[in-house]
């Protein structure tokens, strides 16, 4: 049975990470840190957390616990590179929120110190165990489309205002590219690898107009592939609409409508064919792969390598 302690007992934690923690079989919830002891506890009571000393408001105590095996850290962007070097130094595996970090140097740390601690060093992009998104990606290896040419993905949330951390720079490094357009990156980045080949130019056009904040409200990027392959991403904090991907090759398309999310749902087509699946907890399969790949001694799914790819990536849009 894998320990587990949640730091940043926030929105992210309460409805998608640790009840899909609560799934996998192997491991559990051991014990919580928020900057508020009593919100630790209250968290950790709500969840059931198994430990001895379940909550704790100084991260070097949580880390201090020996029966501790591994952290989910869900804190704002900025703080992932502090709290990850600590975990690693106190010998604890770790499991990162999106972006892995906010700048290339913390996070090649972030590598070097989980590869020297020998912990594993995994970054939560859940939308790689959206069961539809799964199987659509091996019918996509298997040719389905013949070779991927073009990529388009969207995903927009709308914001009550710009009072949220994202919005600003104290923990946050970007807005709309940090919620769901780091998402959107790393489907393109799966789908297209390895046949798509590196990228070879990235453009970003960044909107900021409507509330004038230091942070991106809209980004729209640009990828292009050696293969020949082009991707567009499109985020933004400025309005709701159902997510979008689409996916064009030489020989078919897919579409992926209202995929994109908490829920592991949407509709699916394939070649204009309903593609079905049987909907899955995405956090159930990112924690369920974390835990596997420590079992296993194996690199995560989405390891820190790929998790530095994408941040190089968000710092080359919008630096
Ligand atoms: N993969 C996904 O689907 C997904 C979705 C949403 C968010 N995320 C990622 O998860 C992380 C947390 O996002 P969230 O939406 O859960 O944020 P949130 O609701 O604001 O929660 C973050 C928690 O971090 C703690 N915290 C520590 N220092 C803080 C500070 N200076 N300012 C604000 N909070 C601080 C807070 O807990 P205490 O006050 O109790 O200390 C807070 O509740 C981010 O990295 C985000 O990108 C991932």
């Amino acid at each position: 049975m894998m320990n587990i302690a949640l730091v940043g007992p926030g929105r992210i934690a309460e409805h998608s990470l640790v009840p899909g923690l609560s799934k996998v079989p192997d491991a559990r919830l051991w014990s919580v840190m928020s900057r508020n002891l009593e919100r630790a506890r209250s968290f950790a009571g709500r969840h059931g957390a198994a430990g001895e000393e379940v909550a704790h408001d100084r991260l070097d105590a949580l880390l201090a616990d020996p029966e501790l095996d591994a952290v989910i850290i869900a804190t704002p962007d900025k703080l992932h590179a502090e709290q990850t070097l600590a975990a690693a130094e106190a010998g604890k595996h770790v499991l990162v929120e999106k972006p892995m970090a906010t700048d290339a140097e913390s996070g090649r740390a972030m590598i070097e110190a989980c590869r020297d601690a020998g912990v594993v060093l995994a970054v939560a992009y859940h939308m790689r165990w959206h069961a539809g998104h799964r199987l659509l990606h091996a019918r996509v290896g298997e040719g389905a489309v013949g070779t991927i040419r073009q990529m388009r993905v969207q995903w927009s949330f709308q914001a009550p205002d710009n009072a949220n951390w994202r919005a600003v720079s104290e923990v946050g490094r970007w807005w709309s590219l940090a919620g769901v357009g780091t998402h959107c990156l790393d489907q393109i980045r799966w789908f297209m690898a390895p046949a798509g080949g590196a990228t070879t130019a990235l453009r970003s056009s960044i909107a900021r107009a409507v509330w004038g904040g230091p942070h991106d409200e809209q980004a729209t990027i640009t990828l292009s592939f050696e293969s020949g392959a082009q991707a567009t991403l499109c985020s933004s904090a400025l309005f709701k609409a159902p997510t979008r991907m689409e996916v064009y090759g030489s020989e078919g398309f897919a579409t992926c409508e209202g995929t994109l999310g908490a829920h592991g749902e949407g509709r699916i087509e394939l070649n204009g064919e309903p593609l079905e699946y049987e909907p899955a907890d995405p956090y159930a399969g990112e924690i369920a792969d974390f835990v596997a790949a420590i079992n296993e001694r194996r690199a995560p799914e989405v390891d820190g390598e790929e998790g530095l790819r994408n941040v190089e990536m968000l710092l080359e849009a919008d630096p």
